[in-house]
């Protein structure tokens, strides 16, 4: 839906096209990572079903589409193996990625909120809220779980 009340917006939209693109190349790089290939493959059996999951949410990130409906932040506390530093090597595949295929502004916009999710869902994964009045509590939002500043990202209710 390009739109020419926000001629920002609409010049780093993808088209439905470019999402399918770089969803299925950035996962092809991921299944034969060494370090997120094994994570991914013990809960992915049919990878057809996932792609598709994963070109509607980025159609509902990028474009507002509201195709997809689900819980990124349920399915990603179920994995129990995975490291902080697994999101720097999937952070890190995700930008190489946009890069050698979207234009310059739309891989900024990508990476962009590739960066932001990526955060919240660390912050429920592994931020351990600490017992009132500990010198490690961070700021105003010890409590966060990430579910609400996801819920924003990914344009979900
Ligand atoms: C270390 C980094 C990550 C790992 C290892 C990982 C792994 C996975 C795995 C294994 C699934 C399938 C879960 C299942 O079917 O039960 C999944 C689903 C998903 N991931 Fe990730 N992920 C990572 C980071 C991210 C990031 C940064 C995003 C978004 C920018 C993201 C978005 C999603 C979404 C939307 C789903 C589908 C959830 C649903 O079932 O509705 N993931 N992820």
């Amino acid at each position: 839906m390009p739109n020419s009340r926000f001629p920002e917006f609409a010049q780093t939209m993808p088209s439905e096209d470019l999402i399918r693109a770089l969803v299925h190349g950035f996962y092809a790089k991921v299944r034969a990572d060494d370090a997120l290939g094994p994570i991914f493959n013990r809960v992915i059996s049919d990878w057809g079903p996932h792609l598709e999951k994963m070109c509607a949410f980025w159609s509902s990130v990028m474009r507002m589409s509201g195709r997809y409906h689900g819980n990124p932040m349920a399915a990603h506390l179920r994995l129990k193996t995975v490291k902080p530093e697994d999101f720097e090597r999937w952070l890190s595949l995700f930008s190489e990625t946009a890069r050698e295929l979207c234009p310059e502004d739309i891989a900024d916009a990508f990476v962009d909120r590739a960066h932001n999710i990526a955060h919240s869902l660390q912050l429920g994964m592994f931020y351990r809220p600490q017992p009132r009045g500990s010198a490690t509590r961070i700021g105003a939002n010890a409590a966060n779980d990430g579910t609400g500043s996801l819920s924003d990202e990914i344009g979900a209710k």
